[in-house]
């Protein structure tokens, strides 16, 4: 035990030694490789550190010491070494036994497909092409002009702020005189303001499109999708409206659903309404008994319509002694959630490819 306690300079060489000799096998990169080096031979290396035993021993064993921490220090770069080479072959022999099939022939990549609410919106489109409408288009970033002003919403209506309207802040020196106010459009009824501006009587159209507002919540998104629709001729009335849009949710969404009107206020229209329709996804045929999707009322709102007023008519270039209209705006995220079952506004704009690639274009 003494022995033990107190080993000789030529015993702590050879546990160095064997401490070198029992770690190398376990090296398996270069990384570990020079590790153990380090903690052998390193500036406060095992071995390293025993070189001032030099000074403890009588002279005359001196020399014998010195060749004895040669031989072990020898001892360790030759292993170190063989190992390094060993490590190098078998990288070596595993890059050439690396198998690559030049036969192989990867998957095709797959063809993207139409988002949801693309493809509601062209179904649409198809819907009321068949009825006669013309399909246009309108800027999303839109003069407050069309958006208000042409649709008899007065400066200080709060329908303004009932919009939650995203205004565009114009440049502080702008130099442009008269530039016009500029909004992301609320709605797409400016569209309908630039079409009567544009052609006059008659018109039927429709204007599909992204609006915007300041709305965040579950259930609304700042960006969503409307469809604007617009007819204006002699002797259009009310009834055209109710039937137009009886036969679009008998092709949209099935034959046979009823469709209501419920009085409500918006300043482009009088008289004006909200437009229902009959759940599609509770209806046995008659009767729509309630669901969650309609919240147990059996009806579902697509938006608001009306008769375009007068005043509107007049604001742009349309004589209302004339000439009568109609105009409606839906929501189409909704009707796209309703046709395709999908069950979170959130997953028509969050861009997943695992709700998206359920929808493969028709
Ligand atoms: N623009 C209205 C809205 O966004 C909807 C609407 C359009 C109402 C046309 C009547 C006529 O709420």
């Amino acid at each position: 035990m003494a022995a033990d306690a107190n080993p000789t300079p030529q015993e702590q060489l050879d546990a160095a030694l064997l401490g070198f000799e029992s770690a190398l096998p376990q090296v398996s990169s270069e990384a570990e490789l020079y590790e153990l080096q380090v903690r052998f031979l390193g500036k406060n290396g095992a071995v390293t550190k025993l070189r001032s035993l030099m000074g403890k021993v009588p002279p005359a064993q001196r020399k014998e010491l010195g060749q004895a921490f040669n031989r072990v220090k020898q001892a360790i770069d030759d292993g170190l070494a063989g190992r390094k080479l060993a490590l190098a072959e078998a990288a070596r022999e595993r890059n050439l036994s690396r198998h690559v099939d030049l036969t192989f022939v990867p998957d095709p990549p797959r063809p993207g497909t139409l988002h949801p609410i693309t493809q509601t919106r062209r179904e649409l489109e198809h819907v009321f092409r068949r009825l006669g409408f013309d399909v246009v288009d309108g800027p999303h970033v839109e003069a407050e002009l069309y958006s208000f002003d042409k649709l008899n919403i007065q400066p200080d209506h709060p329908a303004r702020d009932m919009q939650d309207t995203f205004f565009i802040a114009r440049p502080e020196h702008d130099p442009r005189e008269g530039a016009p106010s500029l909004v992301l459009r609320p709605h797409t009824s400016p569209v309908q303001a630039r079409t009567m501006l544009r052609h006059g009587a008659p018109i039927r159209i429709i204007a599909p499109g992204t609006t915007f507002r300041r709305d965040d919540d579950p259930t609304h998104s700042p960006m969503f999708h409307q469809i604007e629709g617009l007819y204006v001729d002699r002797n259009v009335t009310m009834a055209d409206l109710k039937a137009t849009l009886y036969r679009f949710v008998g092709a949209f969404f099935g034959e046979g659903l009823a469709v209501r009107f419920r009085p409500s206020y918006f300043p482009f229209v009088e008289p004006g309404a909200e437009f229902d329709m009959q759940c599609a996804f509770c209806f046995d045929g008659q009767l729509s008994h309630g669901c969650g999707l309609c919240k147990q009322s059996g009806w579902i709102e697509l938006g608001g319509s009306g008769m375009v007023h007068p005043a509107v008519l007049e604001q742009c270039g349309i004589d209302p002694s004339v000439y009568t209209g109609w105009a409606f705006g839906f929501g189409i995220d909704r009707m796209a959630m309703l046709r395709h079952g999908i069950s979170h506004l959130r997953h028509n704009f969050e861009g997943d490819l695992r709700v998206l690639e359920q929808f493969t274009s028709p």
